[in-house]
């Protein structure tokens, strides 16, 4: 890791802008100060692509009113953009995790609309945006992500009308009746409509979109287009399912260090009949307390034993100071001492629980321990843990549970597929995956194996550049 001040020369031809880098400033217990992978899946999928391309990142670096000179780090060019701890509560927490991530959530949980959150909104985007005018080259591609900047693209375009701008959504994009309840949305479309293609992972969310530009801006659409009569431009909205790095992922799994670890894993949980896991940020979208409750009701019903199934879950930290992920840890907690209190034994709990990040090496070792990987999210823009697992079992083993409500549905077909809001159909799916016949389990992994090979992240990425560089030869009116 190099630092330097920010010069002229350090401009590139390629930018992505997102909330966070892809490492974070950790302040160590003892003083020091080291970097880790920033959490989520954003990272997950565009760390391997940037790695490969020399850009520069635009993005906070994770800790609250530090200054940090722009550094390289692994071929990429980091450029932190600083945020106060205000900024903190009212742009990241605030609008960007209370308001507009359960809003895109289909609510599921009551979102909160305050007017101070939008108006540092605003003024952090622009910062995101200046930072991204002053590093990106001319006639440069910038990449913007995901919800927390969804006003850059216009901000900078106002700025540099000589760039190719792209943005992608990582999470959902509402229908029309939860959109149009957010007291700010015209001035989300028109920050989106600043962007020359707007990438979504569905194409349901990319026709919610057209359609909201058609019905608040009334726009004229006509196919994946919209066009922009005030400034003489077309922009495209289209759906680009994203992916993992998945040759590297399954290189690492095929590591005899992991399947060593991963025989260790199984005689530390028990040695039982099979291993259930689930690993997901703990967010209330992800469905932990409808899978863990399934489980448990299974226990209780006799239906099965500990003996026959445990279940790990992981649970990375996320948005603590958030009022709603306080509650869901809590429900969490609850629910797993009250099922490991009626089923563990000495040493042995029906579920392990983890409230920890892990590295990939420990990540890839549990998915190939676990024979059954339960992936429940009431709505997920994507889910590449489901993903992960996929790209994991090279040996064609293992089951997939997976929601209708994760885009991963729409892909990853031969999965065992569950509604997770209906718990008896949870618990009959999750026992079905449990005593899946070997040969169909096989069947099943590797049509899903065959279509992930294909289709991985830089297949992903190519796809949304290669779009965006269309967009900038024809997409004039
Ligand atoms: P989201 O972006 O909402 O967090 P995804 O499933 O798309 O959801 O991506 C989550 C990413 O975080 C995956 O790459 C997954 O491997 C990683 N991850 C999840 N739990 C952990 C954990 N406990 N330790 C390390 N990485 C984790
Ligand atoms: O993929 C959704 C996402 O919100 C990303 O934008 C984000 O980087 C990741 O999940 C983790 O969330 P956070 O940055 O709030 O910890």
């Amino acid at each position: 890791m190099t630092s330097s001040t920010s010069n002229e020369s350090d401009q590139r031809g390629f930018v992505v802008v997102a909330n966070r880098l892809p490492i974070d400033r950790v302040n160590e217990p003892d003083g020091t100060v080291s970097w880790r992978r920033s959490p989520g899946g954003l990272v997950t999928a565009l760390e391997p692509v940037m790695r490969r391309n020399n850009g520069a990142w635009v993005g906070w670096a994770g800790a609250p009113d530090i200054e940090v000179e722009p550094f390289d780090d692994g071929g990429m060019r980091l450029v932190p953009v600083p945020l106060s701890t205000r900024e903190l509560a009212e742009y990241y927490e605030g609008f960007s995790n209370a308001s507009l991530w359960p809003l895109y959530h289909d609510v599921v949980a009551p979102p909160v609309f305050q007017r101070e959150w939008w108006e540092c909104y605003v003024s952090v985007n622009r910062r995101f945006a200046d930072t991204a005018a002053r590093i990106a080259a001319d006639g440069a591609t910038v990449w913007v992500h995901d919800y927390q900047l969804q006003l850059v693209p216009e901000l900078l375009r106002a700025q540099r009308p000589d760039l190719r701008i792209g943005f992608f959504l990582h999470i959902p994009f509402p229908p029309t009746e939860l959109f149009a309840r957010l007291p700010w949305r015209q001035r989300i479309l028109r920050g989106l409509l600043g962007a020359d293609l707007v990438g979504f992972q569905r194409p349901g969310a990319a026709t919610n979109f057209l359609a909201l530009c058609r019905r608040l801006l009334g726009l004229s659409t006509q196919r994946d287009r919209v066009f922009l009569p005030d400034s003489d431009r077309v922009v495209r909205a289209r759906a680009f399912p994203i992916s993992i790095d998945v040759a590297g992922l399954e290189q690492l799994a095929r590591d005899p260090k992991t399947e060593a670890r991963a025989k260790e894993i199984r005689e530390e949980v028990g040695n039982p009949k099979r291993i259930l896991l689930g690993v997901d940020r703990l967010d209330y979208t992800k469905g932990i307390t409808e899978r863990i409750r399934a489980f448990g009701e299974l226990l209780d019903d006799g239906d099965l034993t500990t003996d026959e199934a445990v279940l790990i879950q992981l649970a990375v930290p996320s948005r603590e100071r958030v009022e709603q992920y306080q509650i869901l840890r809590d429900d969490v907690e609850l629910l797993i001492g009250r099922i490991n209190g009626a089923h563990g034994r000495i040493g042995q709990p029906a579920i392990t629980y983890l409230h920890n990040t892990v590295d990939r090496a420990e990540l890839a070792a549990l998915f190939r321990a676990a024979d059954v990987m339960v992936v429940t999210p009431l709505r997920d823009g994507m889910n590449l843990v489901a993903k992960e697992y996929v790209a994991c079992r090279y040996d064609n083993t293992g089951s997939l549970v997976l929601s209708e409500f994760a885009g991963a549905a729409d892909e990853l077909k031969q999965a065992i597929l569950v509604n997770p809001f209906d718990v008896d159909g949870l618990k009959q799916n999750i026992l079905h995956a449990i005593r899946l016949e070997e040969r169909e389990a096989t069947r099943r992994m590797r049509a899903m194996r065959r279509y992930l090979v294909e289709h991985d992240v830089d297949r992903w990425a190519s796809a949304c550049l290669n779009a965006l560089r269309e967009d900038g030869d024809n997409a004039r009116l």
